[in-house]
């Protein structure tokens, strides 16, 4: 069983398949984190926002890993996107990480209604990345009108472009700009954050299959090329999360989980969110 590896626009390899650690509190980021390690899982996905690199880095520290043997993601929180301030606060992730440096590093939200403008802070992370403390720059929740601008104004094409998908909100339109501008796609909430797991349909799938709900799911998104990270607490689902890399789902399959688009959100509009938190 082996993870699938990607490689983005600027050569880096990203395991397609990770761990997600939104929701992980603080205290209990590390053991999760270790256990996920355990299992397989060789790409984390934190956030300054989470508040628990701390803990993803001690669990990659007590590993015995070697540093290229996990791939690490960081978000640049809302109220970091200032230009004044990316690099320091990209500073504080790696010192609480106990990184030199990131594989991946994102603007978290675009944040279109706040007064700076994420293409002034695109340049900043454009900085971070000349000086070699991530080994790959891009964004989140960015809409097609934010990448153009991004793409055409700064002098890095973003590496990925996580954004929310899931059956009920397949995000097609997203993803094919993504492509055009060689631009990764990466899904968040990829099992709609438990949603799923009441869905006739995909019990269905899951039982001709002789799969798991999530199974079923995941495979689809990784059959899709898209680039997932699903969260879970306990090491058996971790274990039946990362189960996924030896069975195919058929086109028809393929099909009837994407006919379940609903053009459904469960998180916020990237258009309209502009919760900066405070400090
Ligand atoms: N960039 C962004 O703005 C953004 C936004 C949201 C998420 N993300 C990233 O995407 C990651 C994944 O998304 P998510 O955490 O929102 O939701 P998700 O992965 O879609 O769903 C997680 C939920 O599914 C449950 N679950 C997981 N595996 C299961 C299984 N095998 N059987 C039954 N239940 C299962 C989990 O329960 P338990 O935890 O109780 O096991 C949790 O409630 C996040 O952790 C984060 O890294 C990014």
């Amino acid at each position: 069983m082996t993870v699938p590896t990607l490689t983005l626009n600027n050569g880096v390899q990203i395991p397609q398949f990770g761990y997600g650690t939104w929701q992980v509190p603080p205290e209990s980021a590390q053991d999760r984190v270790a256990e996920a390690l355990d299992v397989g899982y060789r790409h984390i996905d934190t956030a300054q926002m989470y508040g628990n690199e701390q803990g993803v880095g001690a669990a990659i520290a007590a590993s015995g890993l070697a540093r290229d043997e996990v791939f690490v993601t960081t978000k640049l929180n809302n109220n970091r996107h200032d230009p004044a301030v990316v690099a320091g606060s990209v500073d504080e992730s790696l010192e609480k990480l106990g990184l030199d440096r990131v594989d991946l590093l994102l603007i978290h939200w675009p944040l279109p209604m706040i007064d700076i403008d994420f293409v002034d802070t695109w340049r900043a992370l454009e900085e971070v990345y000349a000086a070699g403390k991530a080994r790959a720059i891009g964004v989140s929740n960015f809409q097609p009108s934010h990448l153009r601008r991004v793409v055409q104004e700064g002098t890095v094409v973003p590496a990925v472009n996580q954004v929310e998908i899931h059956p009920y909100f397949t995000q097609d339109e997203l993803r094919a700009v993504n492509s055009e501008l060689g631009i990764a796609t990466e899904a968040w909430s990829p099992l709609a954050q438990g949603e799923v797991f009441s869905d006739s349909a995909l019990e269905a799938i899951a039982r001709s299959t002789g799969r798991t709900v999530s199974q079923v799911v995941l495979r689809w998104h990784v059959q899709r090329g898209d680039i997932v990270f699903p969260k879970a607490s306990s090491v058996e689902r971790l274990k039946e999360n990362f189960d996924l890399f030896d069975f195919e789902l058929s086109a028809a399959d393929m099909g009837a989980i994407s006919a379940l688009d609903a053009g459904r959100r469960i998180g916020p509009d990237p258009d309209t969110m502009s919760w900066v938190p405070e400090g």
